[in-house]
């Protein structure tokens, strides 16, 4: 094997304050609370400290927010759509930076902030734009209005991306929005409220409020807020969904995934090899709808596995922001402990556990690419969401079979299909209960499509066209 020299990107491209306030009504302003240390999970470096919003403060934003409502909402659509090109222009401009920046606070490869989440980031901002002028050809009426504030909670996987998907289409549909960022990965949020600022966005058009659980949950409780938008853990909707129950407020809800991959005998067995890798260890497998659960029909499953292994002894995992890095760092050491966790179940309960040679680095929150065989559907580590490169094997011999296997979840996110035959495709897609069907690919994004999921995994479409009727009074 060919051995790489390092070759990092260069941290010289941010500037990362000592510590950082609330933004509010378009002021940074510190906050009445606390703080809190957010880490390079890389490193276990302090990057930066972070005010955490009390109450109060959640409320100042809020009122920002309201404030700010009349105008936003009044203005016409073309015009709106002039401050999120102009915005997603800016994020286009300054994406190295940004990349940079998500890839110290959050541990992922350089290349997956750089080639995925940035682009990914300005064309939601682009495709919103373009909504703006056009709300009463989106299908939700003659008028459709907005409906006021927005409290959005987001989580640390996708940093920024997530705040594009819940940002960019609240905004374009005229709302105003009041967005927490998840405890671990403030930081590109505080640099998207500079690029508000740089933007000319209105004052409280745009209010980011930093902190944990508590915040979050003064965010979604406030009275002032009109409808609620969070994507994390099915626990914590959970209870969102309670709290908000009979209060009139609009919810949409992005929860957890234990998504199938299933591969059949005709499949290209090199490219699902690749789409396998895709699905499972892009952002170290911190992926609502990650491939977590590998279906192979059974006559070609071991030529499948050996040829799987080969490729995963080849993925090179270390510092995230060398450019030929393919695994990155473990958001937290609270996600590598809930990982590790469900890994020496895994093999507790009887599954064969398989890692390639991995030398891990000393410092920082590890955990290497790895492989359960011998998995039953009982196993917690083919039911439970694990959130990491981690990846469970089952088999099956019909299509019957894979469908009744790929539906045995109390998720419903995203499956993956791998076969020559579109009839099968299409067979299949329409028995998966998933929300997004992949065929002969896995892990694709793009701003027009809706994403969302079934049971467990929420309700509520972000993206496209769909993901407006989140944001309009219809
Ligand atoms: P979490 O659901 O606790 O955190 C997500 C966001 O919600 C964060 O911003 C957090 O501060 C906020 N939050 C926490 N408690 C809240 C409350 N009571 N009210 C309002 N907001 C609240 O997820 P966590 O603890 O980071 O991860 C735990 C597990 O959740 C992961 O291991 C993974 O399985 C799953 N998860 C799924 C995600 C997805 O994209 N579907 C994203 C993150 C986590
Ligand atoms: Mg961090």
């Amino acid at each position: 094997m060919f051995e790489y020299a390092p070759a990092p990107e260069s941290r010289d491209v941010v500037d990362i304050k000592p510590s950082y306030g609330l933004f509010i009504g378009g002021e940074f302003a510190d906050g009445t609370g606390t703080s809190l240390k957010t880490v390079n999970p890389a490193s276990e470096e302090v990057l930066a400290e972070v005010a955490v919003a009390s109450a109060d403060d959640v409320d100042r934003a809020v009122r920002a927010a309201r404030e700010a409502f009349g105008t936003w909402s009044a203005m016409p659509g073309s015009e709106r759509a002039k401050y999120l090109f102009r915005i997603a222009r800016i994020i286009q401009e300054r994406s190295r930076e940004l990349a940079v920046l998500e890839t110290l606070d959050n541990g992922k490869p350089i290349r997956e902030s750089r080639d995925v989440d940035l682009p990914l980031v300005a064309a939601h901002f682009f495709y919103y734009a373009g909504w703006a002028d056009k709300l009463q050809h989106a299908g939700y009426g003659a008028d459709p209005r907005p409906l006021g504030v927005a409290g959005q909670v987001i989580p640390w996987n996708f940093p920024l991306l997530m705040l594009a998907w819940k940002i960019a289409p609240a905004l374009a549909a005229g709302n105003t929005v009041v967005l927490k960022p998840a405890e671990t990965t403030p930081l590109t949020a505080l640099l998207f409220a500079e690029i508000c600022r740089q933007a000319d966005l209105p004052p409280g058009v745009v209010n980011i409020v930093t902190g944990a659980g508590e915040t979050g949950a003064a965010l979604v409780n406030h009275p002032g807020v009109d409808k609620v938008a969070f994507t994390g853990s099915t626990e914590v909707g959970r209870l969102i969904a309670r709290s908000v129950a009979g209060t009139g407020k609009k919810v949409t809800l992005e929860l957890g995934g234990k998504a199938a991959n299933i591969v059949f005998d005709d499949a290209a067995l090199d490219q699902a090899v690749e789409g396998i890798v895709n699905g499972i260890f892009f952002n170290q497998g911190h992926v609502c709808c990650a491939g977590s659960r590998l279906l192979v029909q059974e006559s070609i499953a071991e030529e499948l596995l050996d040829a799987l292994k080969r490729r995963l002894g080849t993925l090179r995992l270390g510092d995230p922001l060398d450019k030929n890095t393919d695994i990155g760092a473990i958001n937290s050491a609270a996600q590598l402990a809930k990982i590790r966790e469900l890994s020496d179940l895994g093999e507790a309960e009887g599954a064969e556990r398989w890692s390639p040679v991995c030398p891990l680095p000393d410092k920082g929150f590890w955990f290497p690419p790895t492989i359960f065989t011998g998995v039953a559907q009982s196993h917690r580590i083919a039911r439970e969401e694990v959130f990491g490169p981690v990846l469970s094997v089952l088999t099956f011999r019909t299509p019957a079979e894979a469908v009744e296997k790929a539906n045995n979840t109390p998720f419903g996110l995203s499956a993956g299909v791998w076969t020559e035959k579109g009839s099968r495709i299409l067979w299949m897609a329409d028995r998966l209960r998933a929300g997004v069907v992949w065929a002969n690919t896995f892990n694709k994004f793009d701003p027009t499509s809706p994403f969302g999921g079934y049971k467990e995994s929420g309700y509520g479409r972000e993206g496209g066209r769909h993901g407006l009727e989140a944001y309009l009074d219809v």
